[in-house]
C-alpha cells in the first residue's frame, strides 16, 4: 500500500536527532490523553475517530443531497468561514483541473464559495452573475451565527427566491449546522430546508470530513468515500498504537516543537503544484488556529512555489533566521507533457529537450531544499504518491493527529479559539449589534 510519507532528514543542520527522539515519551503520553479523552478542549475530540465511524447512511445521505443539488443547479454556493469552509474548498481547488471555470461545458456544478469575506464588491458582483444562473445554496455555521456567512446567506437567499420562488428554493438551500443551537438552525427548520448536522464534539478546523466538507465536495463531483479511506488508513499509521519512531504525525509533531524551542518560530507549508494553494490554507487555519494561544505557537504561513521563490524567496533564504519549512510534494503528476527539442534553439532550453515538465520541477524542489537547508532553513518533506481524493484524506488526518500532539507539547489547548472574539466584539459594538450596548458605548469612547 503506498501511502504518504515523512522525510525529518532536512532539519538536523538545525536540531538533532537525540532532540526529536527526546519527545517519545511525552508523544506517547499525549497520544493517549488525545485517545482517552482527558486532555485539553476533551470536549472536542470527535474527529479522532470520525474516519471509521462514518457510517454508510451516513456517506449514501450525503451522495443523495448532492445529487438533488446536481440536478437542478449548474452553480452551487458553498457559504462559510474557517472551517465552515477552508476543506472543502482545499480538496475541490486541489482535484479541479486548473482551467475547469473556463470551460462551457461542466459535468459536475461548479462549487462557488462565499460567505468568508465581507466585500460588497465580491457580494455584489456574485449577485450579477448568478442572476441569470441555475443556482442553489450551501450555508455552512456550526454556531449558526457567524456574521460574514449570514450576510452573504440573507442576500443570495432574496435572489434565489425571487429567481425560481419559494418553494423550489427551499429545494435548492440545504443547511449544514448545529442540531439544535444557532440562528441558522431556527431559520432552517422555519424554512424547511434540508439539513445536515455538524456533531457537537468536532471543531470546525476538524471538521472537513463531516458534512461541511463532504456535501460540498460530493456536489462538485469528487469521491467522497475515497477521501474518507483515506484518512481512515492514515487513521491506522498513526494511532496511539503505532511506535513513535514509525508513525508520522508524532514524528512531525516532535520535530516542529524541537525547532520552535531551536528558535524557529515561523513555518511555511510550501508547494510545487499550484493546485495545493488551498491545501496551505487549510493547514494555516489547522495549526494557527490550534496553537497561537497563551502568547506562544509557531507562526504559520503557505507558499505557492516557483511563483514566491521570485518574492519571499528572497527573505525565505537571507531573512531573520526564524524559519523552517515544509514541502508538500507530489511524486506523480496525473499527465505527463515533454519539453520539444528546437532546432533554433533561441531560448537555449535544448538542454532540456525531451525531459518531462516534472523532472524540472523536482529539481526546482531539490534545489530549493538544498539552497534553504545551506542558508539555515531547515526542510521538512511530506510526500504524496499523488494528488488523488484518497491521498488528501490521508494528508488531512495525517495533519490534525500531528496538531492534536504538537499542541499539547507547546502545552497549549489546541482545540479552542477564544482569540477569534476579540474581533467580533469590536465589530458587533461598532455596529451596534443589540445586546452590545456597554461595549459600543465603550469603542467609542475610546475612538473619539
Ligand atoms: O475552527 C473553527 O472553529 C473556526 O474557524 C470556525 O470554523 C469559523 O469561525 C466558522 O464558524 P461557524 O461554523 O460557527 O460559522
Amino acid at each position: 500500500m503506498k501511502t504518504l510519507t515523512l522525510d525529518l532528514s532536512g532539519i538536523y543542520t538545525a536540531v538533532t536527532p537525540q532532540s526529536i527522539q527526546a519527545w517519545e515519551e511525552k508523544s506517547n503520553q499525549y497520544q493517549q490523553q488525545l485517545h482517552a479523552g482527558t486532555g485539553l478542549g476533551n470536549d472536542f475530540l470527535g474527529w479522532i475517530n470520525l474516519p471509521c465511524e462514518i457510517s454508510e447512511e451516513q456517506l449514501s445521505s450525503i451522495e443523495e443531497a448532492a445529487r438533488g443539488l446536481q440536478e437542478r443547479c449548474d452553480y452551487v454556493v458553498s457559504i462559510g468561514i474557517g472551517g465552515s469552509y477552508l476543506g472543502a474548498r482545499a480538496v475541490i481547488e486541489a482535484l479541479t483541473p486548473s482551467f475547469e471555470a473556463y470551460q462551457t461545458k461542466h459535468t459536475a456544478p461548479q462549487v462557488i464559495f462565499a460567505g468568508h469575506n465581507i466585500g460588497e464588491d465580491y457580494l455584489s458582483e456574485l449577485v450579477a452573475f448568478l442572476r441569470d444562473k441555475r443556482f442553489g445554496l450551501i450555508n455552512i455555521s456550526k454556531s449558526g451565527t457567524t456574521t460574514e456567512p449570514a450576510i452573504a446567506f440573507r442576500i443570495l437567499k432574496a435572489l434565489l427566491e425571487e429567481q425560481v420562488g419559494r418553494e423550489e428554493a427551499r429545494e435548492r438551500i440545504i443547511a449544514v449546522t448545529d442540531k439544535a443551537r444557532g440562528a441558522l438552525r431556527t431559520l432552517a427548520d422555519k424554512e424547511g430546508y434540508k439539513t445536515f448536522i455538524i456533531p457537537d464534539d468536532i471543531g470546525g478546523r476538524f471538521s472537513v470530513l463531516t458534512p461541511v466538507g463532504l456535501l460540498p465536495i460530493a456536489v462538485a463531483g469528487f469521491d467522497i468515500r475515497e477521501l474518507v479511506r483515506g484518512a481512515r488508513e492514515m487513521k491506522a499509521l498513526v494511532d496511539e498504537s503505532v511506535p513513535f519512531a514509525e508513525n508520522p504525525s508524532a514524528l512531525y509533531a516532535a520535530a516542529r516543537n524541537s525547532l520552535y524551542q531551536a528558535g524557529k518560530k515561523i513555518e511555511i507549508l510550501g508547494n510545487f503544484h499550484p493546485r495545493l494553494h488551498y491545501i496551505g490554507e487549510w493547514w494555516k487555519q489547522l495549526y494557527g488556529e490550534s496553537e497561537g494561544k497563551d502568547h506562544k505557537g509557531i507562526f504559520n504561513a503557505s507558499v505557492d512555489f516557483s511563483a514566491d521563490l521570485h518574492s519571499m524567496g528572497q527573505w525565505i533564504q537571507e531573512g531573520e533566521r526564524s524559519i523552517f519549512e515544509t514541502i508538500v510534494s507530489i511524486a506523480e503528476p496525473d499527465t505527463t507533457l515533454r519539453i520539444e527539442s528546437d532546432e533554433a534553439n533561441l531560448d537555449g532550453l535544448n538542454y532540456l529537450a525531451g525531459k518531462r515538465v516534472d523532472e524540472v520541477n523536482k529539481m526546482a524542489e531539490l534545489g530549493v531544499r538544498v539552497a534553504h537547508i545551506d542558508g539555515g532553513v531547515p526542510n521538512i518533506r511530506i510526500v504524496l504518491p499523488k494528488l488523488d481524493a484518497y491521498y488528501i484524506g490521508q494528508l488531512f488526518y495525517f495533519f490534525e493527529k500531528a496538531v492534536g500532539i504538537s499542541g499539547y507539547m507547546l502545552e497549549v489547548n489546541p482545540f479552542n479559539q477564544p482569540g477569534v472574539e476579540a474581533y467580533k466584539k469590536n465589530m458587533f459594538a461598532l455596529l451596534e449589534k443589540p445586546g452590545f450596548e456597554a461595549d459600543t458605548e465603550a469603542i467609542k469612547a475610546r475612538l473619539k
